[in-house]
């Protein structure tokens, strides 16, 4: 049974204890527990320890925002997952899949500078057995960085790179505090930007990928995704309404994103793209694509991954 989360204002939180982030900050405990889900598998694509923990801390943790809980195990009667949860685990299991295939083969030419923005509970520093003189650095909110910090104290997990953190909103200007940590443009970068561009207006989206190009060396990398079209409440088979209200909350973060496919907005910034889609990856992985992502629905929910190369 899951134990009760407390529910208390910020300010009244004790010293060590644990404050989960609220807002958009939640959706990275979302996708930690997604990926959670996906290294329990037999199968699995990936092992993260990082987001194991997080989902056995957040039970535990203090919420400030009332709706801001980890939901309740997510399988039926029969104990398998639920559509909406093979969904989001498939998901999200796949496309971290996708961007950490884009890291190794960013190390295998080189690249030793990696920047991860929107991190959320991102454990590649930890997890993908990087080259030791890489560095990445995660930029994220102060609540998600602290809420990651709790988690990993706990775990005791070492960073297999040099690792630096860095408080930003990326919908302003972030490039100097990333350069105020030691980044270094003069060098070819890794940029992931996983699971950001949708909770970002078209404008904000342009400024964002500007200034990550301005910051980029010649031969740097990039990693997106891409949704074509903005995914409504019925575009998910849920079971009940606590599933109800998990996808509601998700989509109500939802804004426009880019102004363009990847491989029209990419070029319009000097970067070489190559896209596929969710539904590619998915069945390349041997799984079976979930009902939203299929072809010839009434509003075909199409995801774009995609990444690119500068110059
Ligand atoms: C869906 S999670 C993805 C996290 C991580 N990239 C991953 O795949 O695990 C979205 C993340 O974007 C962050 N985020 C959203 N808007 C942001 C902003 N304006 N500035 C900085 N971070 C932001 C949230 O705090 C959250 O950690």
């Amino acid at each position: 049974m899951q134990r009760e989360t407390s529910h208390q204002p910020q300010g009244r939180a004790d010293e060590g204890q644990v404050i989960l982030p609220g807002d958009v900050g939640w959706t990275g405990l979302m996708t930690a527990h997604m990926r959670a889900i996906e290294s329990a598998r037999q199968d699995r694509l990936f092992d993260d320890p990082l987001a194991t923990a997080v989902v056995d801390l957040a039970r535990h943790a203090i919420r400030t925002d009332p709706d801001g809980a980890l939901p309740t195990g997510p399988k039926d009667d029969q104990g398998e997952l639920t559509e909406t949860w093979y969904m989001l685990s498939t998901f999200l299991g796949v496309r971290t899949r996708y961007y950490d295939s884009r890291v190794t083969a960013a190390c295998a030419v080189g690249i030793r500078q990696l920047v991860v923005l929107a991190a959320g509970l991102d454990a590649r520093a930890y997890r993908l057995e990087l080259p030791a003189d890489t560095t990445v650095y995660e930029v994220d909110t102060e609540p998600v960085l602290r809420f990651k910090e709790s988690v990993l104290t706990r775990t005791r997990l070492e960073p297999t790179a040099r690792r630096r953190t860095v408080v930003a909103d990326l919908r302003g200007p972030w490039e100097a505090a990333l350069t105020g940590v030691g980044f270094d443009p003069a060098l070819p970068t890794m940029w992931l930007v996983e699971g950001l561009f949708m909770y970002l207006s078209g404008p904000q989206s342009e400024r964002l990928l500007d200034g990550l190009t301005r910051l980029s060396a010649p031969g740097s990398r990039l990693a997106l995704e891409y949704y074509e079209s903005i995914p409504r409440p019925e575009d998910v088979s849920t079971v009940d309404a606590a599933e109800e209200a998990v996808i509601a909350r998700i989509l109500s973060f939802f804004q426009d994103g880019p102004p363009t496919p990847p491989d029209r907005w990419l070029p319009s910034h000097g970067w070489r793209p190559e896209v596929t889609t969710l539904a590619a990856e998915i069945t390349a992985r041997g799984r079976v694509i979930p009902e939203m992502f299929r072809k010839g629905r009434p509003q075909e929910v199409n995801l774009w991954l995609a990444h690119g190369t500068l110059g």
